[in-house]
């Protein structure tokens, strides 16, 4: 499947909804349970939420018009008042593929982009959390990929847990 990836500092409000969507349908699928067709107002804050972070970065795939992944990154600081540009790492605060298109390599395109991004503003280092428990395909992605476990963890409000993984750009 041919697509794009086009790199947003702040994506429209109807391609925010989009990408809302697939967060859920995304969330669904990996949970076992029927995609939805339209965005919940929980992952519309999420998503608006993680693109209006600092200096964040939304990379968003598209084939024949529809949008099918994306990624979002930003500079991994702790308040607003830092310097983006003294930081050494990013932080992929959302990586999702909607479910019709799982398998076609358009997550690895997109982490390629933003590992691209991340050299390209001379930081070293990219982390992410990620769901612990029954989530073998993101896990096996970052491992593909280069990321190491950290041994880091945190457990979520819905009792889920999750881990650190980071990759460290040579
Ligand atoms: C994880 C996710 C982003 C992968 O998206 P994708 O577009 O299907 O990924 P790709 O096609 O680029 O495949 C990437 C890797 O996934 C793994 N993968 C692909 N198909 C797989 C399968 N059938 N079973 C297990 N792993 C598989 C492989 O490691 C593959 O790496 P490879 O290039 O060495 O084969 C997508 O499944 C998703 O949105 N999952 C739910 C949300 C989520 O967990 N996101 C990550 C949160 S941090």
């Amino acid at each position: 499947m041919e697509y794009v990836i086009n790199k947003y500092e702040t994506p429209p409000d109807d391609v925010i909804e989009q990408l809302s969507l697939i967060l859920d349908r995304a969330t669904a699928q990996r949970d076992h349970q029927k995609p939805p067709q339209v965005a919940s107002e929980t992952s519309l804050k999420d998503v608006s939420e993680r693109i209006h972070r600092v200096s964040a970065q939304t990379f968003v795939a598209e084939s024949l018009g529809n949008i099918t992944g994306f990624a979002i990154s930003h500079p991994l600081i702790d308040t607003d008042s830092l310097d983006p540009s003294t930081v050494d790492t990013d932080h992929l605060a959302l990586l999702m593929t909607d479910p019709d298109y799982w398998g076609e390599g358009i997550a690895s395109q997109l982490l390629a982009d933003v590992v691209t991004q991340t050299r390209s503003e001379g930081r070293t280092k990219l982390s992410l959390w990620t769901r612990k428990e029954d989530n073998e395909r993101a896990r096996s992605l970052y491992l593909h990929k280069g990321f190491a476990e950290t041994g880091e963890t945190r457990e979520k409000k819905d009792g889920s847990s999750e881990l650190r993984y980071m990759l460290t750009l040579s």
